[in-house]
């Protein structure tokens, strides 16, 4: 964007020094203050904001992860309606873990917008996964409620986002392919949907342009693979061995030293990017194998 001339304005909740062209405003996520003023005659607001939720799902942490998402989408969505020049499109982050476990499907059909099943009541899984889809449907109705005619809506039901990043999700994912237990968890079956970091980029800027797109839209590769799919086209894009398979305990302690929760490994995403396709967007990682290899290529050169 700054590259492109545009003038970008980074919320968030601690100072930080202007870099490369980008301007720092400090707000708190949850209150109007003076940064409202920034959104009045920007051309769009991303909100990316919420509180990471690779973290164990205790209950403090839970409420955590609903509060700064509902609360942060609320406030900017009264910025907009305060905006004498509101801005013309207004991305929402979502996730793409607002649809049902895809094993629930009767009729093994991928969740796309049209046909997916919103997820909550799905029978055996445990009452903390439907509260993950209760914080993505009150992150959605958040958006819907704001009184903005003027500004386009899009929620982004974002699948796993793959960049070569330290600290994302890929970087997890390889860790346990080098250190071999990235074998299959839990039988391996349940799909995965995720995104490569580039093609996410590339559509946001189609959703920033493209005036006859609203409402939720997913934002995923259209080829999910298993999760044993997954992890051995990883193992192999690092030129590792076969790793050793999971159980649903050890996915737990894999989970723990990973701080993060068992339910990014065992349930089943099957998220397919029917609006994306339909406006004619074209992926340049839409294969997993081939997604890894440059990923890992990428993490080496740097
Ligand atoms: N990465 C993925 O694969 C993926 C997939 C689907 C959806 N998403 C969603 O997309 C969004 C961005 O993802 P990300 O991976 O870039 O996450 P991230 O690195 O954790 O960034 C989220 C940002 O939210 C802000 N934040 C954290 N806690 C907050 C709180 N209590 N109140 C207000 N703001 C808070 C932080 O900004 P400051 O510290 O600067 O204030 C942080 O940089 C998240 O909402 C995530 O749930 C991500």
């Amino acid at each position: 964007m700054v590259a492109r001339g545009a003038e970008v304005v980074v919320l968030g909740r601690r100072p930080e020094q202007p870099t490369d062209g980008v301007r720092h405003v400090v707000w708190d996520g949850r209150t109007l203050g003076a940064w409202a003023d920034e959104l009045d005659g920007a051309d769009a607001v991303v909100n990316l904001a919420g509180r990471t939720v690779s973290a164990r799902y205790t209950d403090r942490n839970l409420r955590q992860m609903m509060d700064s998402r509902v609360d942060s989408t609320r406030v900017v969505g009264q910025a907009i309606e305060r905006a004498a020049r509101p801005p013309a499109v207004w991305l929402q982050m979502s996730t793409a873990t607002i649809y049902a476990d895809a094993r629930s499907r009767p009729d093994d059909l991928p969740h796309d917008e049209a046909n997916g099943i919103i997820g909550g009541e799905e029978p055996d899984v445990p009452l903390y996964w439907e509260y993950s889809v209760r914080i993505a449907r009150r992150w959605e109705e958040t958006q819907a409620a704001a009184d903005v005619p003027g500004t386009r809506r899009v929620a982004l039901r974002a699948a796993m986002v793959m960049t070569p990043d330290r600290g994302g999700v890929f970087d997890y994912l390889s860790w346990m392919a080098r250190v071999g237990v990235g074998g299959p968890v839990a039988g391996g079956g349940q799909y995965v949907s995720w995104i490569h970091g580039d093609d996410f980029v590339r559509a946001v800027d189609l959703l920033l342009e493209r005036e006859d797109l609203e409402g939720p839209v997913n934002l995923a590769a259209p080829e999910p693979v298993t999760q044993r799919e997954l992890m051995r086209s990883l193992r192999r894009a690092w030129g590792r061995r076969p790793g050793l398979p999971a159980t649903r305990w050890m996915a737990e302690i894999g989970a723990f030293v990973l701080r993060t929760d068992t339910e990014l490994l065992l349930k089943s995403r099957r998220v397919v990017p029917g609006r994306l396709l339909d406006a004619g967007f074209t992926f340049r990682h839409p294969t997993w194998d081939e997604a890894a290899r440059h990923l890992v290529a990428e993490r080496r050169r740097r």
